[in-house]
């Protein structure tokens, strides 16, 4: 791939990863036979999402991407919520928030594109200090993240001296800083449980503070925060198809009201869900969560009816393979953490993922 040379290259800003990596020429996109030779294992994987008329816009981006993140020398890390494009034909790394964070602590590469909402990315940065990190569009952002800021919880922490204070990963790095420990929703629980204190700041999301009170003895203070995309979901609607089958499995994600957490048969992280999934095979299941994951697991498991309600996160959905490719040749956007706050708010995560469950 041809570096671009003279007026484009020297708009690059100082100091940014366009000056210090190049700017790269835009590959041709045209859906050549050589294309379609070399993807056809990746359409493989998701023709039951793609239709064969549309693959020939998608192969050529897939190509490209693939072939650049080997020259960059870059790392894909994407969230079970990407689309099946990304998530079984691009991405290096998949996962739950909580794998992501511990995987981005194993990297090699030196450029890490983060395909996801804007606090995984500012989480791959805490742990990869001297790394670069990408997200191809900064303005996936998340409900939760934005419902809480730094002051909210040195206000907290005024009212509530000494409660140590658990923040959910899906937070700003300014948040990060003023807590103790940071959580996911695969091991809030334990997190909660490790603190020596009776009553434990759990915020911002109040869904996942009040699924965690039932099962912790401890007293739990929250915020209240919530995820759009989870708090759509009701036990009323989840319980009109229990009466319509029966025999349909409900697997719902702990930012769901208790509610909804009580008429289902399984509650846990998006890892989680794919695993009960992956092990239990139920004949008909229905995912209470954002929609792109049960394609995702429908690729790999085709022996599974999955009813899909279809709540999008719009935050997970600004990444797109045009997106990705133009983090790729332009190196945008690269994701800072001020150093005044990165050490403290790296501290928080690291003690999660250190955490001994
Ligand atoms: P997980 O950690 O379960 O992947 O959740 C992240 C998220 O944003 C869910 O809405
Ligand atoms: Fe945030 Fe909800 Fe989107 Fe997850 S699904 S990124 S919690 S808004």
């Amino acid at each position: 791939m041809q570096q671009v040379q003279g007026a484009t290259a020297a708009k690059a800003p100082a100091g940014s990863a366009a000056e210090r990596y190049g700017i790269l020429e835009r590959p041709d996109l045209s859906f050549t036979p050589a294309v379609a030779k070399e993807t056809e294992h990746l359409y493989e994987r998701v023709k039951s999402f793609i239709p064969a008329i549309e693959w020939p816009v998608f192969a050529p981006y897939v190509h490209a991407i693939n072939r650049l993140k080997k020259e960059r020398g870059a790392v894909i890390l994407a969230h079970n919520y990407q689309t099946p494009e990304i998530f079984h034909c691009v991405a290096d790394i998949k996962g739950d928030s909580l794998q992501l964070a511990r995987d981005a602590t194993r990297v090699d590469a030196g450029i890490i594109i983060q395909c996801g909402v804007h606090f995984m990315a500012e989480t791959s940065k805490l742990l990869n200090p001297e790394k670069t990190v990408l997200i191809p569009d900064g303005r996936a952002g998340c409900s939760l993240s934005e419902s809480i800021t730094g002051d909210d919880v040195r206000a907290l922490k005024a009212r509530y001296p000494g409660v140590p204070v658990v923040t959910y990963v899906n937070t700003s790095a300014d948040v990060k800083a003023e807590t103790d420990i940071c959580c996911t929703s695969s091991n809030a629980v334990a997190v909660v449980d490790s603190l020596e204190s009776d009553t434990v700041l759990c915020i911002p999301d109040e869904y996942l503070a009040m699924n965690v009170a039932k099962k912790t003895k401890k007293k739990i203070l929250t915020w209240q925060g919530h995820c759009e995309v989870h708090e759509r979901f009701t036990a009323e609607e989840l319980l009109e198809y229990k009466a319509a089958d029966p025999s349909i499995e409900i697997v719902a994600h702990p930012e769901c009201h208790p509610s909804v957490l009580a008429v289902s048969d399984y509650a846990g992280s998006t890892s989680g869900m794919i695993d009960y999934v992956k092990t239990k095979r139920p004949g008909r299941v229905l995912l209470v969560t954002e929609c792109s994951m049960a394609s995702n697991i429908q690729a790999e498991v085709k022996d599974v009816d999955f009813v899909k309600p279809c709540n999008l996160c719009p935050h997970m959905k600004r990444i797109t393979l045009p997106k990705i490719l133009d983090s790729l040749l332009f190196m945008t956007e690269e994701v800072t953490v001020d150093p005044a706050i990165a050490g403290r708010a790296r501290l928080a995560v690291e003690r999660m993922i250190n955490l001994k469950q």
